[in-house]
């Protein structure tokens, strides 16, 4: 086994106490960031007069070739190693001996740590904004392809008043817009190169952490080295935006498992989306979306877990701190095969026209009712009464606006006219919406185009981009 401290101790580790306590099999994921980092902290080492220049190009050379290799072959990023950073140098050491063994000057792994976990995180967040983005797209072919489709709202799980199904799905388009900049937040939050802090005091060599910074694209240096060898607040940010990003898409997969059922059928799923049951032939089952819904439980706990772990802990890094990983990577597999799978699912959808409009009237047009009559000059709570009173008895009698006579709206209330029958429609409710966050057909034309423009920005290839 290696390790970077042997020289304090007698004797050599307990074997089954260190690779229970190292981090390789895991921060092997942080191989690419870990020797970018290397390169970087090399030229400034050069800058700093601490390495020659023959000695900050053979480094330089020497970590191209081994992140080269690491990149080509995955097997090759393995070892009895403790960590990543404890791999990277010993490579280092095996190819250039004393020049590698002077890379560590300066530099500590509390802040390396820190270092590769935020250049991680800040080429991977914009591949989860990315696929947030692909979800939204979907979202809005469906919406399109929906055109003037009806179909009930509901609040209380009660039918409540009629929408388009347009406006239906660009309801959970804003979520994920939401959360795609919330990503980008916790990104930002990251942007912070925390090289310089050294162990905990900073370095006392004179490292020009600005340039650092520029060279490894960061947008700031941290304020202050003890915060920084424990600051793991960036990955609880991002830890959050993951978080709600799978409520989001939990409810988006509950919607559709109820409105996919029997009892709804307003849409249907692909079969290559569905499950079948291994002892009732006739069963149909969204089990990607219950899976979407299941997964959830474990994104909030990997939130959990970080801000568990950074409670208890005195200022300055301790070796709790590599759990970090751990929620890190489990939230972004999490959410990246969850976004993936939802925008399938979307994509596949199929929409039952006629039965999603039949249950978009009836009772549900009962406010539209109550707003004619506030038309005709009745105060509105005088209205509510009127139509309270006329649902009442048409439930009784298990009949709907539709069945009225001119006759029997007029006893209801004087107020009514002839006009009444086309007033009340589920296609006369939508219209006669006014705001712009309604599902007016106009308004909901307006946000497609919005949210269409937003995709030609949140859409675009990220080639090795770093937010
Ligand atoms: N594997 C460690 C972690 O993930 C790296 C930092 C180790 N630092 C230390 N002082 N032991 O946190």
């Amino acid at each position: 086994m290696t390790t970077l401290w042997s020289g304090r101790f007698d004797a050599a580790p307990d074997q089954a106490a260190f690779e229970w306590g190292s981090s390789f099999s895991f921060d092997r994921r942080l191989f690419e960031d870990d020797v970018r980092g290397s390169i970087a902290w090399a030229r400034a080492l050069e800058k700093a007069g601490v390495l020659s220049r023959q000695e900050a190009v053979a480094i330089d050379a020497a970590l191209q070739s081994i992140l080269e290799h690491g990149k080509s072959d995955p097997a090759f990023v393995s070892g009895p190693d403790e960590d990543v950073h404890s791999f990277v140098e010993r490579l280092l050491v095996e190819r250039l001996g004393d020049a590698g063994k002077r890379l560590h000057t300066g530099r500590s792994r509390n802040e390396q740590v820190s270092l590769d976990l935020r250049l991680y995180l800040r080429r991977r967040i914009p591949l989860l904004q990315r696929a947030a983005a692909e979800v939204v797209d979907a979202l809005l072919t469906q919406a399109r392809a929906a055109g003037d489709a009806l179909m009930p709202a509901y609040t209380h799980f009660r039918p409540a008043q009629p929408v388009l199904v347009a406006h239906f799905l660009l309801a959970h388009v804003a979520p994920l817009r939401r959360d795609y900049d919330r990503l980008a937040r916790a990104c930002e939050e990251a942007n912070a190169l925390p090289l310089g802090s050294g162990a905990i005091a900073g370095t006392s060599y004179p490292i020009d952490v600005k340039m650092l910074a520029d060279d490894l694209g960061f947008a700031r240096v941290v304020a202050n080295s003890i915060d920084a060898s424990s600051d793991r607040d960036f990955a609880a940010s991002f830890l959050y935006a993951g978080a709600l990003t799978m409520v989001h898409l939990s409810r988006l997969a509950e919607d559709l498992i109820i409105l996919c059922g029997d009892e709804h059928r307003f849409f249907e799923f692909s079969d290559a989306l569905s499950t079948g049951s291994s002892m009732m032939p006739q069963k149909k089952n969204p089990d990607p979306l219950e899976l979407v819904r299941g997964k959830t439980g474990r994104s909030i706990a990997d939130l959990l877990a970080l801000l568990t772990t950074i409670k208890g802990i005195p200022s300055g890094y301790n070796k709790d701190l590599q759990e970090d990983k751990h929620a890190v990577f489990d939230a972004e597999d999490t959410v990246a095969g969850c976004l993936a799978v939802v925008k399938s699912v979307v994509a596949g959808l199929a929409l039952n026209r006629e039965r999603a409009a039949r249950a978009a009237s009836g009772q549900l047009l009962a406010t539209d009712v109550a707003d004619y009559l506030v038309g005709k000059g009745m105060p509105f709570r005088r209205a509510h009464e009127v139509v309270g009173a006329l649902v009442r008895k048409l439930v009784a009698e298990g009949r709907e606006f539709g069945s009225l006579a001119i006759a029997d709206w007029r006893s209801a209330s004087e107020l009514f006219e002839p006009d009444v029958l086309n007033r009340v429609t589920p296609e006369a409710s939508v219209r006669a919406k006014q705001t712009p966050q309604s599902t007016a057909p106009s308004a909901v034309h307006a946000a497609m185009a919005d949210v269409d423009q937003w995709l030609a920005t949140a859409l675009l290839p990220l080639e090795n981009q770093l937010c």
